[in-house]
């Protein structure tokens, strides 16, 4: 039985209840992080905080515990659910709502007690292999809202997008704003165009991914051609590769969009040489050489 977090307590999963007034449960009103943790040691934490820090900002909503305290129960949570094999590792998801209110009201309620939630769940291996065979992905009009920068928990835009590409056999949607490539529903998209690797640029239409934030300054590191922009639908269709990243798919290569091959059906060649750097960052976390 997983041991999770909720209010200050840790629970085996069963035990954990909340009640139905919560303001998550019946408004979707809050945010969340997902952090991946590579032999028990958290990848980009602080970037994590930070952008969990943006998101509570954006809907108003006080941080409940400093940093040091999120980084306390991470470590607890990470303990109390040890990896069970060689080579398993672990994400923390964490939750922070609006809390109960007494009285079911859109607008907040004048005493807030935030709900703060937390578990653990295993990150599948990563097998540069399985990556390598790639998925398929389709278009598809982003109907978000204006605010997708703020990791909010109100996910239903995200699902129905994601249900859409499984319904169409497709592993993920590749969203267009306005003609212009977004995200992908719960990743960020790159794409390679004329051998320049590009992801569109943060702002309110995408949310900022720690694994994008990465990409971009390892590809800067490496002198892969990396630039952040605005790009068409119409460019996409005409990429030489198309990636999507996210703290748990990694970086996994689009080789099918819209029921066509992305150029010749494979993974390419610059998506070989980021994997690899990639791969090698995360064994220097785990070896303890970097944070
Ligand atoms: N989702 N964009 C969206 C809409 C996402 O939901 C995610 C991640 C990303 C990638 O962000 P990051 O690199 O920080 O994981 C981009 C998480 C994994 C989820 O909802 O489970």
């Amino acid at each position: 039985m997983s041991q999770i977090y909720l209010n200050g307590e840790y629970l085996p999963l069963d035990q954990a209840k909340i009640s139905v007034l919560d303001r998550g449960f019946l408004f979707a009103d809050g945010v969340y992080e997902v952090i991946p943790a590579y032999g028990g040691r958290m990848l980009r934490v602080q970037e994590h905080l930070q952008r969990l820090q943006n998101s509570l900002d954006a809907i108003r909503l006080e941080n409940p515990l400093s940093n040091s305290q999120w980084l306390n129960v991470f470590e607890k949570i990470l303990t109390d659910n040890p990896n069970q094999g060689a080579g398993e590792d672990k994400s923390i998801y964490l939750q922070v709502t609006r809390g109960v209110a007494a009285v079911r009201n859109h607008g907040f309620p004048e005493e807030i007690n935030q709900t703060v939630f937390m578990m653990v769940n295993e990150l599948p291996p990563v097998n540069k292999e399985k990556l390598r065979a790639g998925v398929a992905a389709i278009t598809l009009d982003d109907i978000r809202w204006k605010a997708c920068n703020v990791k909010s928990i109100s996910l239903l835009g995200n699902i129905l997008l994601r249900q859409q590409a499984h319904d169409n056999n497709a592993a993920e949607a590749i969203l267009i704003n306005d003609g212009l490539v977004t995200e992908g529903a719960a990743s960020n998209v790159f794409a390679v165009i004329n051998n320049v690797l590009v992801t569109a640029p943060a702002g309110t239409q995408l949310l900022p991914g720690i694994t994008r934030d990465l990409i971009v300054e390892l590809a800067a590191e490496h002198n892969i051609p990396c630039e952040e922009r605005g790009f068409s639908e119409a460019e996409l269709l005409s990429a030489s590769e198309i990636w999507f990243s996210s703290s748990t798919k990694e970086i996994l290569p689009v080789v099918e969009l819209n029921g066509k091959p992305v150029a010749n059906g494979k993974s390419g060649p610059i998506w070989e040489k980021m994997i690899d750097i990639y791969q090698a960052c995360k064994a220097k976390l785990r070896s303890g050489e970097s944070s």
